[in-house]
């Protein structure tokens, strides 16, 4: 497939400085001879959502194997809300290097353990007082929530919805609700998990309108709990406030407090998974706060780190201590590196006040987008919290039929100007954005450039208001099925 991208013609170079310089199709020759050692070496799972070979990145700019320099909306998949390199982590790490690499936190404890555990107790959206424990990946938080929260209620059962991503792993992919590729020949999954819809306003039947459509979605709330499980039994819920790779839709205000009013009524745990949410990506630290909710267990983890692997649970006190001593852990959880880092970044969103900064991020973006829906049918919805903005792709406004062809041309046009894109979605129409917070508004005008001389060139575009019109083709197609697959 790595061959057929070279079909697309040559970008033109532009200069290097503080943005993008583009002198190769991407990928170029360096990066199309590590491809092919990839593909020899590395198993095909490990799916490629951009053909991206990256020497060095700083900031919101990736550098190519090829000496290309993009603008990175991609982050880590939102594990860069400070960017790449930030400064003050990369100084934090420096320091720590020479004094402690490694000690396992069951054999021998370290200070920055406990300073980040103190942090997070502090800021954490949860009610006082708190403990925290560290693992090193998003699932394993989800998997260790889970155990937390059977063990202190003694009950079997999980809750999660449709669309919801929650990792890999056994019991991660199966509280996961997208089949392909997450679960697709690897069951038998774990038992006792539930499942509800997670309301969708764009999606709503016509003629409804969006307060009696979550009307509907919270009565369906409680005839879940009579049809599908008893509430005694369940142990937790786990959600997440706004959808990641399902999608990027927010949860309607009424359903979460809805949602924390039954589980509050049958003594059911509330997990909010923050992995992607969290640390200021949604205009707040942590997205729960703009729902004024105080879960009893968060997740944390990808931009917890500020580039190092580190994921956290943080939860009530008295629910944290109810597991066995010795039953949750790990040898690297917590490591020395990740937690300085993490302490790092944290500081740096508060002093450079990266909520704020996501908050106006998220406007620019959205205002761009929604004026450019104005001619462009094909962009059915933008929406979401902050600078976590996700862009719906139609193949008509009316239907909402989903168009991921249209976004599978724009990631690949976009990148081969210089911008690394992201869809997720179930049926991979949805555009997400999770660029640094620390990128420059010069860096963000000309990503926003790009992605709307990308979307201009694959989609249809009218004079007048598209809305609730008929069928539009795609005006341009460059036919390249593979590169981009949502995760
Ligand atoms: C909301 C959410 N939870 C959990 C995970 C799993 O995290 P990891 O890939 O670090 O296991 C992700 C990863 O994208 C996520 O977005």
């Amino acid at each position: 497939m790595i061959e057929m991208l070279h079909d697309v013609p040559p970008v033109a170079a532009s200069p290097a400085g503080d943005g993008v310089r583009m002198l190769t199709p991407v990928p170029g020759p360096a990066a199309t001879r590590l491809f092919r050692r990839r593909m020899k070496e590395i198993p095909r799972s490990l799916h490629q959502m951009v053909p991206l070979f990256i020497r060095e990145a700083h900031g919101a700019l990736v550098t190519d194997v090829d000496d290309n320099v993009l603008l990175d909306f991609a982050g880590g998949i939102g594990a860069l809300n400070t960017g790449h390199t930030h400064p003050s982590v990369t100084a934090a790490l420096r320091a720590q290097l020479p004094r402690l690499l490694h000690s396992c936190f069951h054999t021998g404890m370290h200070e920055p353990y406990i300073m980040l555990a103190e942090k997070l107790n502090r800021i954490a959206p949860v009610p006082k007082p708190c403990k925290t424990a560290f693992f090193n990946s998003g699932a394993e938080a989800v998997e260790n929530a889970v155990k937390i929260a059977r063990r202190a209620t003694g009950r079997p059962a999980i809750v999660a919805f449709e669309h919801a991503f929650h990792g890999r792993t056994l019991l991660a992919m199966t509280l996961t609700g997208k089949v392909n590729p997450y679960k697709a020949g690897f069951g038998p999954f774990a038992p006792e998990i539930y499942r509800l819809p997670f309301p969708s306003p764009y999606h709503r039947p016509q003629g409804l309108s969006a307060k009696t459509y979550t009307d509907q979605c919270i009565r369906g709330l409680r005839d879940f709990f009579r049809l599908h499980t008893d509430p005694s039994q369940v142990a937790a819920v786990i959600v997440e406030m706004q959808l990641g790779e399902g999608g990027f839709i927010p949860l309607p205000q009424a359903y979460a407090r809805a949602l924390a009013n039954f589980c509050h009524e049958h003594g059911i745990l509330m997990i909010v998974d923050e992995v992607q949410t969290g640390f200021a990506r949604t205009g707040r630290m942590f997205a729960c706060e703009h729902y004024g909710l105080h879960p009893d267990l968060v997740t944390l983890a990808k931009s917890l780190g500020g580039g190092m692997p580190l994921s956290a649970v943080t939860g009530r006190a008295a629910l944290m201590d109810s597991p066995q001593p010795g039953g949750i852990g790990g040898t690297y959880g917590g490591h020395p590196l990740s937690c300085v880092a993490a302490l790092a970044s944290i500081r740096a969103i508060e002093k450079e006040k990266l909520c704020a900064r996501a908050r106006i991020l998220g406007s620019r973006v959205k205002a761009r987008l929604r004026h450019l829906s104005r001619t462009i049918p094909a962009i059915g919805d933008v929406r979401g919290l902050g600078a976590m903005v996700g862009v719906e792709f139609v193949k008509d406004p009316g239907t909402r039929e989903p168009d991921p062809e249209a976004l599978r041309n724009i990631i690949h046009h976009a990148l081969q100007h210089g911008l690394v894109l992201l869809g997720c979605g179930v049926d991979g129409n949805i555009l997400r954005t999770l660029m640094p917070l620390t990128i420059t508004d010069r860096q963000l005008e000309e990503a926003l450039n790009i992605l709307e001389s990308a979307i201009r060139h694959c989609c249809h575009e009218t004079t007048r208001h598209p809305r609730g019109r008929g069928h539009h083709r795609p005006r341009h197609r460059l036919g390249l099925g593979t590169i981009h697959r949502p995760a």
